[in-house]
């Protein structure tokens, strides 16, 4: 089956709490990247994700909710948690605490771990969205399993065209995502914070409120973050980092001062936030225009552009 799009005015935030409420898919937007979301308390609507997006079952789900009240009936929130939640919510950062002891949760979201990645996103859709269902909205990135993210309600219809078997998926429209990268993904479980996944919120600015912020080495064998996995936020066209040109059969994808002619360039004047912002919808385009290879000259990395990286290191890993 083809998603439906729908237009978020006040009939289509209704109809979108409705139909998880119901138990279906509904794709909506949030600040960092659209969210596939379903009902984060009933068993099939969470396995719904899983089998669209063919993700791998143990790889965790992030859930999101409304507010901090609605995030400590879920979770515990250790007194980093709040620190953190207080500094950053509503925002882009997801907070992995230890699930709650009636938590209400469906145990397929949390991937077999004793622990829950919760956010409270700060787009005003999301917000309305999450208010009318009333009820916990698991979501990832609106998709398939190792894809580029979805910035627009557009890039999510164009990955889901082709919906497996029976699923329904309806794509909330609210046009394109202000931040353009995923939450940044913080372990609060105890007393030390670590960084899961570098994200739209930059390590300084985590680390200036956490006081101290490990990383997490993300391997493939034991991934503390399991959707860390080396090839991830994937075109299928091969991308070479660091270049200064474009080879012949390549595209350049241009950051700050870049060889006169080149028609895409993330940020023109060297921005991290714009850069962040388009760097998956030009991804995107260009890996539609069909090109050898993609060339993508250097990001500094700094803020945002740590995140950026790391998402272009998966993405040029070659396919195994
Ligand atoms: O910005 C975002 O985070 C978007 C929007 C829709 O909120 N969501 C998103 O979800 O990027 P997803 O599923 O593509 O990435 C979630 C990341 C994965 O790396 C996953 O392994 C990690 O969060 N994660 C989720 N629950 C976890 C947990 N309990 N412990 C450790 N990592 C977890
Ligand atoms: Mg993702």
């Amino acid at each position: 089956m083809t998603p439906v799009v729908i237009t978020a005015d006040d009939a289509g935030l209704d109809l979108a709490a409705e139909r998880l409420r119901a138990g279906e898919l509904v794709a909506f937007p949030t600040e960092t990247v659209y969210g596939l979301g379903a009902d984060a308390t009933d068993d099939k609507a969470v396995a719904a994700i899983f089998a669209a997006k063919g993700r791998p079952h143990f790889n965790p789900l992030i859930v999101h909710v409304p507010d901090l009240a609605a995030a400590r009936r879920l979770g515990r929130f250790t007194p980093l948690a709040e620190k953190l939640a207080a500094a950053f919510w509503p925002g882009a950062l997801s907070i992995v605490v230890p699930r709650a002891e009636d938590c209400p949760l469906s145990l397929l979201v949390s991937a077999g771990l004793d622990s829950v990645a919760i956010r409270v996103p700060a787009h005003p859709l999301a917000h309305e969205v999450l208010v009318r269902t009333g009820r916990p909205v698991a979501a990832p990135s609106a998709n398939p399993s190792g894809a580029v993210s979805a910035t627009t309600a557009g890039h999510v219809a164009h990955s889901f065209a082709d919906l497996p078997g029976d699923l329904r998926m309806t794509i909330l429209d609210g046009g394109a995502c202000a931040v353009g990268l995923e939450s940044a993904v913080v372990d609060a479980c105890g007393k030390t914070a670590t960084l899961l996944r570098a994200g739209g919120i930059a390590d300084e600015d985590i680390e200036a409120v956490t006081g101290n912020l490990l990383v997490a080495d993300n391997d493939d064998t034991a991934p503390k973050s399991p959707g860390m996995l080396s090839r991830h936020y994937a075109p299928t066209t091969p991308l070479r980092l660091g270049a200064d040109g474009a080879r012949p059969g390549e595209a350049l994808l241009g950051f700050g001062a870049a060889p006169e002619g080149t028609r895409w360039n993330l940020s023109p004047t060297g921005d991290l936030r714009e850069a962040a912002a388009n760097l998956f919808a030009m991804l995107r385009a260009l890996d539609a225009e069909g090109h050898a290879g993609i060339a993508v000259m250097a990001v500094p990395e700094r803020g945002l552009g740590r995140a950026m990286n790391d998402r272009l290191r998966r993405a040029a890993t070659p396919a195994e």
